[in-house]
């Protein structure tokens, strides 16, 4: 059972699994994003059917009836009881999430419907889990954001002692998870969240994995790239609220748009590609898990600064060209180790990755530029602050090679 199976990484997941696997696969969403993506402005690069016509597609293409789809609202207890019920799943893997940082810093409402969804959604599947069906496996997404400003990949997430020192004292903590902290409200409802998985596995006798995702690129999947195949497309957004910075990136640059970077680049961020997020979450759904045992894993492949993905970029054509925004999000910048930890579940992602990441974005630029009409430049510059007062966004502060001709004027966003 997948949440969230409208999703960008849900029906993508839902679709991989189905298609490569003899295994039957639901597929459960409220179909919520298409609401915020109206009220926020923002706009999918290739347009979404409605889940019925994905399915049909789906099993018009490939023949196979192993893969359905359930309209069911994660905030009421009972619609979720009565869908677990139902199937009693091997796994459950929750991808329904509010997903954007800068949607959760649009409103009061909106960092409300972030904590709500992100919370409330995920403890109802635990309780449903915990009194219908505890041989299933619970798969959780979380994000790989909530360790701002610590080299996250360089320490293990699972839980481990930790030692201190303070006014000469020595300090010991005995099992605990790796300090986190956010710095928006999207992530702080995804550190609550992974608190909560650890709560339940513990108490329950949950089998419970989360997730700790990094930020994923790339539109297709081989089951939805070619042209034919359109109907089965996943959900690309590419706007400044619910667009991730890779696929925001690829956008403007096929159109001739400036990459925006806010900031001076440096932030860092790991990164993995939609096809290789999909692999290591089918491998992930065959992992052993105990009851009582909750485990933390990273989903990543690179880690790159933002200036770094913008000059990868670049590098694939000479008249791209780079500008600096003034960084409207509060984020640390800074340098990574080049350790890192991977753990073997998502061991096979990291097998030859600069090679696959020219090969990724290479397809990517193919992809976006079949729809290359599709995309609305207005809507890739910020217009969220992370200061609630501020009444306008800044200007770009510089540009490279030359500046750019696009130099938004950005209003606060006043979706609501
Ligand atoms: N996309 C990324 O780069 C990224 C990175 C790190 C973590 N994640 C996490 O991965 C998960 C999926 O992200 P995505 O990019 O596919 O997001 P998405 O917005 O494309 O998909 C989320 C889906 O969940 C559904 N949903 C939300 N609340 C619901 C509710 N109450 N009941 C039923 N359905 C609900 C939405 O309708 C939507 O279809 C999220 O948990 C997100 O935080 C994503």
């Amino acid at each position: 059972m997948i949440l969230g199976g409208d999703g960008y990484l849900g029906w993508t997941l839902g679709l991989a699994m189905a298609s490569r696997t003899g295994r039957r696969v639901v597929l459960v969403d409220n179909l919520i994003k298409r609401c915020w993506e109206k009220e926020a402005g923002a706009k999918v690069l290739v347009p979404l059917r409605s889940p019925a016509n994905r399915i049909a597609e789906y099993r018009r293409i490939f023949g196979k009836q192993n893969l359905s789809f359930e309209k069911v609202e994660l905030l009421d207890p009972d619609a979720v009881e009565r869908v677990v019920a139902r199937y009693r799943p091997a796994v459950i893997i929750n991808a329904a999430q509010q997903p954007s940082a800068p949607f959760s810093m649009s409103s009061a409402r909106n960092a409300a419907a972030t904590f709500s969804n992100n919370t409330i959604g995920h403890l109802n599947v635990l309780w449903a889990i915990g009194r219908l069906s505890k041989s299933t496996t619970y798969i959780k997404l979380g994000s790989a954001g909530c360790y701002m400003g610590t080299d996250t990949d360089y320490i293990p997430l699972s839980k481990k002692d930790f030692t201190f020192e303070d006014r000469g004292l020595q300090y010991k903590v005995l099992q605990g998870f790796l300090p986190m902290q956010a710095t928006d409200f999207y992530h702080q409802s995804k550190i609550l969240d992974l608190l909560i998985d650890d709560l339940c596995s513990n108490m329950w006798a949950l089998k419970v994995v989360t997730v700790q995702q990094a930020t994923i690129f790339g539109a297709t999947i081989p089951e939805n790239h070619s042209e034919e195949r359109c109907g089965l497309a996943s959900r690309f957004n590419y706007d400044a609220v619910f667009g991730t910075v890779f696929n925001r990136f690829v956008c403007q640059m096929v159109i001739g748009h400036p990459l925006t970077v806010y900031g001076d680049g440096s932030q860092r961020t790991g990164l993995i590609s939609l096809a290789d997020t999909v692999d290591s979450f089918l491998d992930l759904s065959e992992l052993k898990v105990e009851s009582g045992e909750h485990t933390v894993l990273h989903n990543y492949t690179h880690r790159l600064s933002i200036g770094e993905i913008a000059e990868k970029l670049a590098a694939i054509d000479p008249t791209a060209r780079i500008d600096h925004l003034t960084n409207p999000r509060r984020e640390p910048s800074g340098k990574l180790e080049p350790q890192v930890e991977v753990h073997e579940a998502i061991q096979a992602r990291h097998a030859d990755k600069e090679a696959r990441l020219q090969t990724d974005m290479a397809t990517m630029l193919e992809f976006t530029r079949r729809y290359k009409d599709n995309i609305d430049a207005s809507i890739i510059l910020p217009k969220v602050s992370w200061s609630p007062g501020s009444a306008e966004m800044p200007a770009p502060v510089s540009s490279s090679p030359e500046a750019s001709p696009v130099t938004a004027s950005y209003a606060l966003h006043q979706a609501h």
